[in-house]
C-alpha cells in the first residue's frame, strides 16, 4: 500500500498508519513474530484503494461498509455494534442488504442496537430475514442517560435474525447477556467501545461459529472475542483511527492466543456463559407463541 493509495480513503492519517504500518515501527516491540508468519501487513492488493490487513484468520478493512461489502462473501455471522446516533441510522438499510449478499445461508445476524430510534432501526433489516429475538444486553454499572427522553438506559437489545428460513436457536439459549471486563477498558480504546467478554459471551450463546463479520467494527472488539474463541474474522472500519487502533489490538490478541490454549482467556466466560444457560429442560415453559 502506498502513501498515495492511502491518502484516497484516510488522508493523513492513512498515510502515515500505512507507512508505520510497512516498516512496523510504532508498534509494542515483540509483535513482529506474528507480521513474519502471516500474510500480515498492507500488500497494495487493497479493494480498489482500501486498506486492507490480514493476519490469520482474520481480514480488516478501512473503508465504507457499502463499498466494501460486495467485496465479501460466505461469512457464517454478522455479529455488529452499528453507531446510534439518528443520522447513522439511514446506513443500517443498505448495510444490512449488503452483508446479506455475503451470508450464507442459514447465516445469523446479532445487531446490538440503541433504542431512541427503534423502529427505523427493526425497519431496516431486511424483508427476507427471519426475526428470531431479541436479546438484552445489560449495561451493568454504566446506565446511559437519554436525555431528551428522561432516561436512564440498563440495556441494549440485541437484535436477532437469521437468513435462508433459520428460525430458532435450539438448544435453548436464555436471552441476557451481562457484559464481564468492564467499561472503561472498553471506552479507553473507543467512545463507544464494547466489552470483549461480553461479545464473547454473545458468540458463545448463540452458538456463531466459523467466519464472523463486523461491518461496523470501531477498535475490532467482534475480532477480538472471535480470535480468543477460535472463530475467523473479517472487519471493517470506515475512520482510520479507529480502524489503526484495531489493527493494534488485534495484533496483541493473537500473539497472546498464539501462547496460550485454544480458547485463550475465555475459558472463565464460557463457563460463565454455559451455566447461565437453563438447561433443555429446566426451567423453561415451552410456548407456542411464536409459532
Ligand atoms: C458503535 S461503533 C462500534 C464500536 C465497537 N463495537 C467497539 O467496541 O469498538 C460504530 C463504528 O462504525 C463506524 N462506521 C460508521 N459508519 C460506517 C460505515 N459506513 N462503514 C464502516 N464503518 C462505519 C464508526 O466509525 C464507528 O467506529
Amino acid at each position: 500500500m502506498s502513501t498515495a493509495d492511502a491518502n484516497i480513503v484516510g488522508g493523513a492519517h492513512a498515510a502515515d498508519f500505512a507507512r508505520r504500518s510497512s516498516s512496523s515501527a510504532g508498534y509494542p516491540s515483540g509483535l513482529e513474530r506474528v507480521v513474519e508468519s502471516t500474510k500480515d501487513g498492507f500488500d497494495g492488493r487493497g479493494a480498489g484503494g482500501l486498506l486492507k490487513w490480514e493476519a490469520e484468520g482474520v481480514t480488516l478493512y478501512c473503508g465504507d461498509s457499502r463499498e466494501v461489502l460486495p467485496l465479501i462473501a460466505g461469512v457464517d455471522a454478522v455479529v455488529t455494534d452499528p453507531p446510534y446516533k439518528r443520522e447513522f441510522i439511514e446506513l443500517y438499510a443498505p448495510v444490512f442488504a449488503a452483508c446479506d449478499r455475503a451470508m450464507k445461508e442459514s447465516a445469523l445476524c446479532v445487531a446490538m442496537c440503541g433504542q431512541a430510534f427503534l423502529p427505523q432501526v427493526v425497519a431496516s433489516f431486511p424483508a427476507a430475514w427471519e426475526y428470531i429475538w431479541t436479546g438484552c444486553y445489560m449495561v451493568n454499572g454504566a446506565r446511559v442517560p437519554i436525555w431528551p427522553r428522561g432516561i436512564s438506559a440498563g440495556w441494549k437489545p440485541l437484535f436477532i435474525y437469521g437468513k435462508g428460513g433459520k428460525k430458532g436457536l435450539k438448544p435453548w439459549k436464555m436471552d441476557v447477556v451481562n457484559p464481564v471486563d468492564g467499561w472503561a477498558e472498553a471506552m479507553s480504546h473507543h467512545e463507544w467501545g464494547q466489552d470483549v467478554g461480553g461479545f464473547a459471551k454473545i458468540l458463545l450463546r448463540f452458538d456463531i461459529e466459523g467466519t464472523v463479520l463486523d461491518p461496523f467494527m470501531g477498535s475490532g472488539t467482534t475480532g477480538i472475542a472471535c480470535i480468543r474463541t477460535g472463530r475467523k474474522f473479517v472487519g471493517i472500519e470506515r475512520d482510520p483511527k479507529h480502524f489503526e487502533t484495531a489493527v493494534q489490538r488485534i495484533r496483541v490478541a493473537l500473539e497472546e492466543c498464539a501462547s496460550e490454549l485454544p480458547m485463550g482467556g475465555m475459558v472463565g466466560e464460557r463457563q460463565q456463559a454455559l451455566e447461565l444457560e437453563p438447561s433443555q429442560t429446566d426451567n423453561v415453559r415451552i410456548s407456542d407463541d411464536a409459532t
